[in-house]
């Protein structure tokens, strides 16, 4: 099933992800936090942008996801609706706005949901957030998973390393997931598991996966934007794909304009008013 918004325009919904699942097409999901980065992204012809907490590293430069707030996931992501015409807009609920207090997750889903215009939410964990996930559910709001690697328990973790490598974690991310599609979820995000185990998931599930270091056996792929383009140059994990490098043409480009601007090259006459 799927929504027109105008007649040149079939928008992806939740219902559109799980019909490629059936006919093995794979999703494409990339992260987004801006207008100008979105419109790009939807104009492509990406499946979903994740409006992703990442914004908190790749936006506002913290080490970690956890300082980012209810209101920034707001403003990111109603920014990010602006832009789009096609995709599905999934929007990170932020650390701290729905873990141990499921009356408080459906306010935040809420407000994300009203206040942004995003589509669906995404939160990470399995049987911790059990009522959370239930409750926001039971409002008609769609739900994304996130298993694995979540870097909102990075404190926990203590890494960023491989997750799920040893037998009681595997057993338990599989029970995890099962329980997030009786929940309701629409898909679920593995982040950094053996290819295996992602696999094993994905061929056990009715919904979709889409994975960030889960191999090929994934329903769909997940990156974050500004790594794919090279933006963030200091970045390599092995799952990551580069497809540019923005960083060093920025520079260089910034560069020369830096070097136009001093000697008088520019603005030139044709330039000018
Ligand atoms: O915040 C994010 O960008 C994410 C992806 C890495 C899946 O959760």
């Amino acid at each position: 099933m799927s929504t027109q918004t105008n007649k040149s325009v079939k928008r992806v919904t939740t219902h559109t992800l799980q019909a490629m699942k059936q006919s093995g097409e794979k999703i494409t999901m990339l992260t987004a936090y801006d207008y100008s980065m979105a419109k790009i992204i939807d104009a492509a012809g990406i499946d979903v942008i994740l409006v992703g907490d990442s914004a908190s590293n790749v936006m506002a430069g913290h080490e970690t996801t956890l300082p980012i707030t209810l209101d920034q996931m707001i403003y990111h992501a109603s920014s990010v609706i602006r832009g789009i015409k096609r995709c599905l807009v999934v929007a990170d609920l932020p650390f701290g706005s729905y873990q141990g207090n499921s009356r408080k997750a459906l306010e935040s889903a809420i407000r994300i949901m009203k206040e942004s215009g995003a589509h669906a939410v995404k939160l990470e964990g399995g049987r911790q957030i059990e009522e959370s996930i239930s409750r926001i559910l039971s409002a008609g709001i769609p739900v994304m998973g996130h298993l694995g690697l979540i870097p909102q328990s990075i404190y926990q973790f203590g890494t960023y390393t491989v997750r799920a490598k040893e037998e009681a974690e595997a057993d338990t991310l599989k029970q995890d997931a099962k329980l997030l599609q009786e929940l309701g979820c629409f898909s679920i995000v593995l982040e950094k598991i053996p290819s295996e185990l992602a696999r094993e998931v994905s061929e056990s599930l009715r919904i979709p996966t889409i994975g960030i270091g889960g191999g090929p056996f994934c329903d769909g792929q997940v990156l974050v934007t500004h790594d794919l383009l090279g933006i963030t140059k200091e970045f390599n994990p092995r799952f990551l794909r580069r497809y540019m490098s923005l960083y060093d043409d920025i520079k260089s480009a910034v560069g020369d304009y830096i070097k136009d601007v001093k000697s008088l090259d520019f603005p030139n006459e044709k330039e000018k008013y």
